[in-house]
């Protein structure tokens, strides 16, 4: 195993928010998408929060115009602290100062928005030479099924680079990266030999889906660097994992996958938005019971 690969420990998350959001204007017009809460939380804190519980301690944003609500919503508001002391309200307060208090946080801007890889790029300066996680913000991984960690061993045991994979409908391969696999003797783990961005059905390599979770040996970066626009002219995380997947280990080459099979909540467009608000509001100990009596005589009625 190369000296890069050997057990480095992994510290900071990288998360693109530079997107249009253009699924979901009008309200994506001043305010990026992953500020649209999910039941009363921004989507972006549960990734925050993901990060934070696999360790991750240090949080990078890759942002765009509109990143102002964001730096807002992980930096204090005395005014607001100031009216919920004031009125007692110490269960408010404590919401309000938990996004402060979870990570520290970095912004770089990504100034055009060319793609995935390219925003993954902006990152170099601040990751360096270490391994690094990167998070999609339109994937919500339930805290209950967490796969960071076990992405952690599989690199600490092989090196290289780890992604996320989820067994998806072959009809909807189309919308993600799908990676050609060779099956491991643990379970879970398989080695990437190929990857395509959001193939065709027909020539899908297999029935996984490349789910937003990375974790990225750094020498991705200067396989980026070398990447061409590819799908819809942008450049693509995927074709540096391809080549990256074709690299030698003692060059930070090697990807495995890791299959999960625990809860996951799609918000990236509409439809899957209004699901995950649904699903997980209604499991909430506050607001769930009111919820699911409504939604059940609801849905008796639907047409
Ligand atoms: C991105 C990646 C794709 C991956 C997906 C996961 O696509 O390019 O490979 O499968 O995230 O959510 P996007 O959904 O941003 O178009």
């Amino acid at each position: 195993m190369s000296k890069r690969a050997s057990g480095q420990v992994v510290r900071k998350a990288v998360v693109p928010a530079a997107g249009f959001g253009t699924r979901f204007l009008p309200a994506t017009k001043a305010m990026p998408k992953e500020m649209l809460p999910v039941v009363d939380k921004p989507a972006i804190q549960y990734v925050v929060e993901e990060a934070v519980a696999a360790g991750l301690d240090d949080v990078l944003f890759i942002t765009g115009r509109s990143k102002r609500a964001l730096e807002d919503h992980f930096d204090r508001n005395l005014e607001l602290e100031d009216v919920l002391r004031i009125k007692g309200d110490d269960e408010r307060l404590t919401m309000v100062t938990e996004s402060t208090d979870l990570a520290r946080i970095h912004y770089v801007r990504q100034g055009e928005p060319l793609g995935l890889g390219h925003a993954v790029l902006m990152a170099e300066n601040h990751i360096g030479d270490e391994p690094f996680v990167v998070l999609l913000g339109d994937d919500l991984i339930d805290p209950r099924d967490p796969i960071l960690p076990r992405m952690m061993q599989v690199r600490a045991e092989f090196g290289g680079s780890v992604i996320c994979l989820m067994q998806v409908p072959r009809e909807s391969i189309s919308l993600y990266g799908c990676p050609a696999v060779a099956e491991t003797s643990s379970g879970d783990v398989v080695i990437v030999t190929d990857l395509i961005e959001k193939p065709d059905t027909a020539e899908a390599p297999s029935e996984f889906a490349v789910i937003g979770r990375y974790l990225l040996d750094p020498a991705v970066f200067e396989v980026l660097r070398a990447t061409k626009p590819g799908r819809g002219g942008e450049i693509q995380l995927t074709d540096a994992l391809r080549v990256l997947a074709q690299m030698p280990a003692d060059e930070g080459g090697g990807v495995r996958g890791v299959v999960f099979s625990g809860r996951r909540y799609d918000t990236g467009d509409r439809v899957s938005y209004l699901q995950s608000v649904i699903q997980l509001a209604c499991e909430r100990p506050d607001i769930g019971p009111e919820l699911r009596t409504w939604l059940k005589e609801f849905a008796a009625e639907l047409p």
